[in-house]
C-alpha cells in the first residue's frame, strides 16, 4: 500500500529496521524481483558500487533498451527514468525519489519549446537527452554529450537546426562544427557554477594536471580544458592518459569511478564559485540514498509513468539517436 504522505513527498520515508544489512537486502530484492539497478556517475559512490550498471546518459539508455529485467531501478534523475520507461513500456521503471529532477530539463518547458519550434518552420530540432518526455515529443533527434557532435554533423552543412536546451553545449558544438544552430537559452545550475578563477589557481598549484570539463560548463571554463567530453569520455581519457593529475570540472560523483579505475592517479574536483566547498554536487542526483533505494525495491514505488501519446512521439527521436549511435559505433 502506497501511503498518502509518500505520494505527497515523492519518496518513501519509511525508517529502515536498525541493524539491517541494506546492501545485502537490496541485492536480495533485486534477485527475487528480477530487478536491475542502473546508476549515473553523479550518484553517491555507495550507490554506484551497488548498481548492476553505472554509466553516462547514452550508455544508460542503451543498456535499458536491451535489458531483460522486469524492473529497472534508475538511480539518477527523472528524465533518465522517463527515457527508460519510453524505451521499455512493458517494464516497471522506478526512481527512488521523484524530486530528483534536473535544472536543465526544467529550463525548457515543453509548451514554450513547442511554440519556439512552431515559430521556426523548416528547422530540424535536436534536443539534449536532459529534457522531459514532452519536450522530446517535439524533437527530431535526441543527443547526449557523448554523441552530440556526430549527430549534428550527420545533418547536411546547410540544414537549419534548433538545438535545446543547453546553451553551453550548443555553443560548444557550434564552435567545433562551424554550425550556427539556433540555441534554446537553458543551462545546468551545477555546471554553470564552476569558477574560472579557482580553476586557474588549481592549474598554478598543479602545473602538470590536465583539465577535464563537461560541455555543460560555461565557455570560459571550456577554454581552460585539455579535454571536453561526456562523463564517460572524461573517465576514458583519465584512464588512458599518461598524466597522473587531473582537475575535473563536472559533478564530483565521477571522481568515485575515476579514483576506482586509477587508484594511483590524483583527481582534483574543480570548485564552484559560490561556496567554500571544494567540489560541486548535483543536489538532485544526491537525493538518491541507500535507504530510498531499499524502500523503492521493497514497495516497487515511486514508479515512472509517461503519457502514452507523448511516449509515442518521444520514442522516435530517442530511437533515431540510438540508431545513429550504433551505426557510428558510439
Ligand atoms: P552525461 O551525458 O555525461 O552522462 O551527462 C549527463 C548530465 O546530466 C550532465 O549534467
Ligand atoms: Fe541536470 Fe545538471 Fe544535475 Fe546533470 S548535473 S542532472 S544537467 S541538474
Amino acid at each position: 500500500m502506497i501511503k498518502k504522505e509518500w505520494l505527497e513527498k515523492g519518496f518513501i520515508d519509511e525508517p529502515v529496521e536498525s541493524g539491517l544489512d541494506l546492501k545485502k537486502e537490496i541485492r536480495n530484492l533485486c534477485r527475487e524481483k528480477n530487478a536491475v539497478i542502473m546508476a549515473h556517475y553523479y550518484t553517491e559512490g555507495v550507490i554506484q558500487d551497488l548498481a548492476d550498471f553505472v554509466g553516462d546518459s547514452l550508455a544508460l539508455a542503451q543498456k535499458a533498451a536491451k535489458t531483460d529485467a522486469d524492473i529497472i531501478v534508475m538511480c539518477g534523475v527523472h528524465f533518465m527514468g522517463e527515457t527508460n520507461k519510453i524505451l521499455c513500456p512493458g517494464k516497471k521503471v522506478l526512481v527512488p525519489d521523484l524530486n530528483a529532477t534536473c535544472s536543465l530539463a526544467e529550463s525548457c518547458p515543453a509548451d514554450e519549446f513547442a511554440r519556439f519550434v512552431a515559430a521556426h518552420p523548416g528547422y530540424k530540432v535536436i534536443s539534449y537527452v536532459n529534457t522531459t518526455a514532452a519536450t522530446k515529443a517535439v524533437t527530431d533527434v535526441v543527443v547526449t554529450s557523448s554523441n552530440a557532435r556526430q549527430i549534428v554533423e550527420s545533418f547536411p552543412k546547410d540544414e537549419k537546426i534548433i538545438f535545446g536546451p543547453d546553451r553551453n553545449l550548443g555553443n560548444y558544438i557550434n564552435s567545433i562544427t562551424g554550425r550556427q544552430m539556433l540555441l534554446w537559452n537553458g543551462a545546468c545550475h551545477v555546471h554553470e557554477k564552476f569558477s574560472v578563477e579557482k580553476i586557474l589557481e588549481l592549474k598554478k598549484a598543479h602545473p602538470d594536471a590536465k583539465v577535464l570539463a563537461h560541455p555543460e560548463c560555461k565557455g570560459a571554463v571550456l577554454k581552460l580544458a585539455d579535454v571536453v567530453g561526456s562523463t564517460a569520455a572524461l573517465l576514458k581519457f583519465a584512464t588512458k592518459s599518461e598524466s597522473t593529475e587531473f582537475i575535473v570540472a563536472t559533478e564530483s560523483g565521477i571522481l568515485h569511478e575515476m579514483q576506482k579505475a586509477c587508484p594511483q592517479k590524483t583527481f582534483i574536483p574543480a570548485p564552484p564559485d559560490d561556496s567554500a566547498c571544494a567540489c560541486n554536487e548535483c543536489n538532485y542526483m544526491r537525493l538518491i540514498t541507500l535507504e530510498k533505494l531499499y524502500n523503492t525495491l521493497k514497495y516497487e514505488w515511486p514508479e515512472i509513468t509517461v503519457d502514452s501519446e507523448i511516449a509515442e512521439k518521444a520514442i522516435k527521436p530517442i530511437h533515431k539517436m540510438l540508431e545513429i549511435s550504433e551505426k557510428l559505433g558510439l
